[in-house]
């Protein structure tokens, strides 16, 4: 009997598209990059069919921002920047079928297709307002080229589009006391014209499609926000600017002027699909429209009005697109009790953190899993980091593999031993090995990220009792050979298990495992009561090193530097 129930699918999974605007750091990796990585793996190694899709987001106010910034033209930052953050998580091992940028030829006719038809379709309006100008640059201020009060809460340093402090989305003329970003000056107001995407007329949509049908599937903290837009009412939004950095606006009307970064950027999870198909040979149409085929968006929890309220109305207003099945928006990591911050260099630079933690990629992974702001902001901390992985990566984990390896080679020079027959307590353990996948299984496809990451560290920790009760050096010293051979043998099968289950989330700890054992990567689909992991009379190698302590003086360190 399988372990596991096969029922193969299809995934279009996504995680936000990173503005090229700066480097990444371990805050964006807990909240879009992480979970969705864990999630990806999982359905590949339960034989679904994945297409794990990302990409550089490198329009938008806050490319220009930056390329002012450092006098640079945008296009010389997105360049700087899509490469710094691909090798980032190519480093690190984000496993991204496909990661792009919305700087490409075929982004930019896959926006443009998408506004054209829903332009002819009569999905806009076409108003004119007016909208802050800067009179010494002679430029409209979009989004965040305007700074002020916000009217909700008083933060005096509001953006155009949102305010960082309570999270509330504002347009630019909301603002009290507003100030352009770009030359200082106070803006004066001028008449433009734009489309705008009627959201009010998608309530009754957005009410059955996710208020009603999501109850249930949804993360509260997503649900909660979605209802309170929904409870505030939704306004039309604009989507298009007068800016020069974007996708040029293709309409008779549209000269100087570009699509809003976020009608573009959640395209760029559709033209990264078919980038990725183009070269694989495949149909990328299956994966965005075929019924069939299950969508999931991982975000911050910034994100979610976009994920949840927005693209949904675009692909419902297009017509031929699926809409999300879920989206597990995480909350915040914050970094020794403080918001990351790029500006104040209060982050852990990924590459940084790789250059100095080389091969070490796991033990972010299994802090950031276990600490995960699922449903609440959470903190990183240096020591926090350092305790996980010495008191339970090395001292449980770790320690448990080793073991099992050394006594294998100490009594049976690396044969996994021959057993005649199981005792109770053996039965136990391994009936506990064997509902494992399942339960890990349950909670992955209920976006329960640390759950999961604890029941696997909760095996190894029954491993290294089952090992600490049945002691097999002293049997061995007695000469109670029979005896030592099974609970090897049992404890090799726990190895196994092991090695197989943590592939999702830690990989690289995973595959060396496996390398020990001899094995390769078992589909957990494929696993069964009836076959053991590891074949009796099967040569494992000698043992190495699967995790390494982390020192004092190394997170001393690391706290210097932060703090410096
Ligand atoms: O918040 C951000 O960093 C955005 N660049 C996320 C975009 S996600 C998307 F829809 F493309
Ligand atoms: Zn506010």
């Amino acid at each position: 009997m399988k372990l596991i129930v096969k029922s193969k699918k299809r995934y279009t999974i996504t995680s936000a598209l990173p503005y090229t605007n700066g480097r990444l750091h371990i805050g964006h990796l807990a909240g879009a990059y992480i979970p969705a990585d864990i999630y990806a793996r999982f359905k590949r190694i339960t034989d679904n069919d994945v297409a794990y899709i990302c990409g550089s987001d490198e329009h938008g106010v806050a490319i220009s921002i930056r390329a002012k910034k450092e006098n640079k033209t945008p296009k010389e930052i997105i360049d700087k920047y899509h490469a710094l953050i691909k090798k980032s998580f190519d480093d690190f091992g984000i496993s991204f079928d496909n990661y792009s940028r919305t700087s490409s030829k075929i982004h930019h006719e896959t926006a443009s297709e998408f506004f054209k038809f829903l332009n002819e379709k009569n999905c806009f309006e076409i108003k004119n307002s007016k909208q802050l100008y800067d009179p010494v640059e002679n430029q409209f201020l979009a989004d965040r080229f305007v700074e002020g009060e916000c009217p909700h809460c008083g933060f005096e340093h509001a953006y155009g589009d949102q305010c960082e402090n309570c999270g509330s989305s504002l347009s630019p003329e909301q603002l009290i006391n507003p100030i352009s970003k770009i030359s200082g000056s106070k803006p004066i107001e001028k008449e433009t014209t734009h489309w705008y995407l009627p959201l009010g007329k998608y309530v009754d949509f957005i009410n059955d499609w996710f208020l009603k049908d999501k109850k249930d599937s949804a993360k509260s903290n997503v649900y909660g926000q979605v209802k309170s837009w929904i409870d505030q009412g939704l306004e039309s939004r604009a989507i298009t600017r007068d800016l020069d950095w974007g996708i040029p606006v293709p309409h008779k009307d549209g000269d100087g002027k570009v699509l809003y970064v976020w009608f573009d950027a959640p395209i760029g999870y559709i033209s990264s699909t078919k980038e990725w198909a183009k070269n694989e040979n495949k149909d990328w149409e299956l994966y965005w429209k075929d019924k069939n085929t299950k969508l999931i968006h991982f975000i911050g929890k910034d994100n979610i009005v976009f994920h949840c309220i927005i693209f949904p109305i675009i692909l419902k207003a297009h017509g031929n697109y699926i809409l999300p099945e879920n989206v597990p928006a995480n909350e915040f990591l914050n970094l020794e009790g403080e918001k990351f911050s790029t500006s104040k260099n209060w982050a852990i630079w990924i590459d940084e953190f790789l250059n100095d933690f080389p091969g070490m990629q796991d033990s972010l992974r299994y802090t950031l899993t276990v600490n995960a702001p699922e449903t609440k902001d959470n903190d990183f901390t240096w020591k926090d980091f350092q305790a996980r992985n010495n008191n339970e990566l090395v001292a449980i984990f770790g320690n448990f593999i080793n073991r099992v390896f050394v006594l294998t080679h100490k009594y049976f020079d690396g044969i996994v031993p021959k057993f005649d027959s199981l005792d109770k307590v053996d039965n136990e353990i391994l009936k506990r090995t064997y509902e494992i996948p399942k339960l890990i299984s349950d909670s992955l496809d209920n976006y329960k990220f640390r759950y999961s990451i604890n029941l696997l560290i909760d095996l190894a920790r029954l491993g290294n009792k089952y090992l600490a009760d049945q002691e097999p050096w002293k049997l061995h010293k007695s000469g109670n050979i029979k005896r030592v051979k099974t609970i090897m043998y049992v404890a090799l099968q726990i190895c196994g298990m092991l090695s197989t289950l943590s592939t999702p989330f830690l990989p690289n700890a995973s595959k060396k495992i496996r390398d020990i054992l001899n094995i390769n990567e078992i589909k957990w689909t494929d696993l069964s009561f009836d076959d053991p992991i590891i074949e009796q009379n099967k040569t494992i190698k000698k043992p190495s090193l699967i995790f390494r302590k982390i020192e004092d003086e190394e997170i001393k360190n690391q706290i210097k530097k932060l703090k410096s």
